[in-house]
């Protein structure tokens, strides 16, 4: 059921696409269709579209099947960027990091000149924070300090671990560890925003604010736009 809702949002996205962009590839399993509807769009139409990934998956993804990838540092600025969400409100705010890459998905979101964020309906709350945690790229020698100051701004804090496919915290595509902080409903995203980044140590939070300039919310029979 979800699928097809990733679906209708992708194929919105798509359509914002035009040739001779540079295109940034957010990260998840949503833009990982959107990545395979623009393969096959620039495959049938013959266009010439520069990407740059957000993480190894994207990369990955996007090469094996056929899109132009190149390293993010050609460019100071990318004509548009699609990416995923795993929490977004009415006031597009966001929060990001499932998945780990929302340090460069932030450096993507913010060198764009449109950035489209595409979710299925499960993603969307009145207020962030209702459902998810804060993810929270920390460099690994500060992540118990981080912690300690996390609570102290009434975060609930926990190091990400790797799971059934690794022993210990995850190490991002950046060798950092991730910090899940739950702050229930947050009324104040940028007040937030910037109270996190501002402890040494951190090197980006998931919450992205004012960035956003359209989402596309996908259910099984329409596509919602917030603008
Ligand atoms: C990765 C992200 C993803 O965009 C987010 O986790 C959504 O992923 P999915 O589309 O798989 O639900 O922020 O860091």
């Amino acid at each position: 059921m979800l699928d097809i809702c990733r679906l209708k949002a992708s194929q919105k996205a798509l359509s914002h696409v035009r040739n001779g962009i540079v295109l940034g590839l957010g990260t998840g399993s949503t833009v990982a269709v959107f990545i395979k509807l623009l393969a096959k769009m620039v495959k049938d139409k013959g266009l010439d579209i520069k990407c740059v990934a957000t993480s190894y998956q994207s990369e990955h993804l996007a090469v094996d099947i056929g899109l132009n990838v190149l390293p993010l540092e050609s460019f100071s600025c990318i004509d548009l960027a699609v990416d995923g969400a795993d929490e977004v409100d009415g006031r597009m705010a966001l929060i990001k990091g499932g998945g780990a890459a929302l340090t460069r998905e932030k450096v993507v979101a913010s060198m764009a000149k449109e950035y489209i964020v595409i979710v299925d309906y499960s993603k969307l709350s009145s207020r962030i924070g209702e459902k998810k945690p804060v993810p929270i790229e920390v460099l690994p020698y500060a992540w118990r300090y981080v912690m300690k100051r996390i609570e102290k701004i009434n975060g609930k804090p926990s190091l990400r671990g790797g799971g059934k496919y690794k022993d210990g915290p995850i190490l991002t595509d950046n060798g950092n560890f991730i910090i899940d902080a739950y702050f229930g409903v947050i009324n104040g995203p940028e007040e937030l925003e910037y109270r996190i980044n501002s402890i040494a140590g951190v090197v980006e939070c998931g919450l992205f604010v004012g960035l956003a300039k359209r989402i596309y919310v996908g259910y099984p029979d329409r596509v919602d736009e917030i603008t």
